[in-house]
């Protein structure tokens, strides 16, 4: 795995609370499971699992949420997964997560992702971290790791247009705190792309780039809306037919690559008939992801090393694979000449053979 952990590495497609590690994950349960407000059984049942369904995945993400309500628990939790992605030199990290409002507890959306900016910038006590919207901040140079690191904020399939106009207007409003972009994402049987349509419609206008969860399940109609929106990137691509295939393909929207997930979740049956195969043989424009490496227990170097020895390619491909990432990140153009920088040194030191 060395090698796969010293190649540096893109990651565009990474949910916050899918991404929690499992021992923080157990040790908060356990803290609420004395408190009294959760069952600790409950979790430790779901976590240790290995293999979930598309379904069971979205009820261990009601469990997860139970246990990430507060604002202390979200920086902690965004620290944590940003220090995992920089210690496998991910060196531009585009986190997602999904705004959520509690009265209870006095969190707004707004209050939420603050936390979540509060959690980026604790983490720069141990890292180099960039994530200010003015891309060519630098932070002083130190010996840790560099990472560049931005928000995407998600729009959950359960959430109505008001709301989702809400989650657009925040991101308008938290730019300079390094939001770049809007995701839609939650359980894809759930909700209509007419009821997100208003939002997104808007947050393009705006000038925010959008991706969107796309194919997860079978539903033409939905797919080829989507695909006529013309995002500036979409995730998954699973439950495509061939008349999505020739529409993806003409309009060379970039494609997040989640291998594990799609297998952990049955929505691709062996990893060997997964579509990958397909779009990079057709030089689609393709990123590999790890959509929840806490709940999915992978990273980004575990994927790029399953692609690898699945799809008979060699580091020399693999690296030009991480290297193409760079031109699909939603950050300016400075950032990606920081980025090739990085790829050009990385080049000049690891071993190909
Ligand atoms: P959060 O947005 O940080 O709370 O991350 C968890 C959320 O991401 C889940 O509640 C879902 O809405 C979304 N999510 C994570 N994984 C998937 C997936 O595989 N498909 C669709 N949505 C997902
Ligand atoms: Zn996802």
């Amino acid at each position: 795995m060395e090698w796969w952990i010293n190649m540096p590495k893109v990651e565009l497609h990474a949910h916050l609370n899918g991404s929690i590690r499992n021992s923080t994950l157990l040790e908060l349960a356990q803290e609420l499971d004395k408190k009294g407000t959760v069952v600790f059984s409950d979790f430790e049942h779901v976590i240790r699992k290995n293999d979930r369904s598309l379904r069971e995945v979205f009820k261990l993400f009601d469990l997860i949420h139970m246990v990430t309500t507060d604002h202390q628990t979200i920086a902690r939790i965004t620290k944590e997964v940003v220090e995992d992605f920089a210690a496998e030199n991910v060196v531009y990290l585009e986190l997602r997560t999904t705004p959520k409002g509690n009265d209870s507890i006095g969190m707004s959306k707004r209050s939420y992702v603050e936390a979540v900016v509060e959690g980026f910038r604790s983490a720069s006590s141990s890292l180099d971290i960039n994530f200010s919207l003015n891309d060519l901040e630098k932070c002083p140079a130190r010996t840790g790791k560099m990472i560049y690191v931005r928000l995407l904020l998600s729009i959950d399939r359960r959430e109505s247009t008001a709301a989702a106009m809400e989650t657009i207007n925040l991101a308008l409003e938290m730019k300079d705190m390094g939001v770049i972009g809007i995701d839609l994402s939650g359980n894809p049987n759930v909700g209509e792309w007419a009821t997100f349509l208003p939002a997104l419609k808007f947050a393009k206008e705006q000038g925010l780039p959008v991706t969107l969860h796309c194919g997860e399940v079978p539903n033409s109609v939905e797919i080829q809306e989507m695909l006529d929106f013309l995002p500036g990137r979409i995730g998954h691509a699973c439950c495509f037919e061939d008349e999505e295939w020739r529409k993806l393909k003409s309009s060379k929207i970039p494609v997040e690559i989640c291998l594990t997930s799609n297998i952990r979740t049955e929505t691709i049956s062996s990893m060997d008939v997964h579509h990958f195969g397909n779009l990079y043989k057709a030089n689609h424009p393709i990123v590999l992801c790890t959509d929840d490496s806490g709940v999915f227990s992978t990273n980004l170097s575990n994927e790029y090393a399953l692609a690898s020895s699945t799809f008979g390619l060699g580091k020399a491909e693999m690296f030009q694979l991480a290297r193409k990432a760079v031109d699909y990140i939603y950050a300016g153009n400075a950032v990606q000449k920081e980025l090739i920088k990085v790829f050009e040194s990385a080049a000049e030191t690891l071993e190909y053979n």
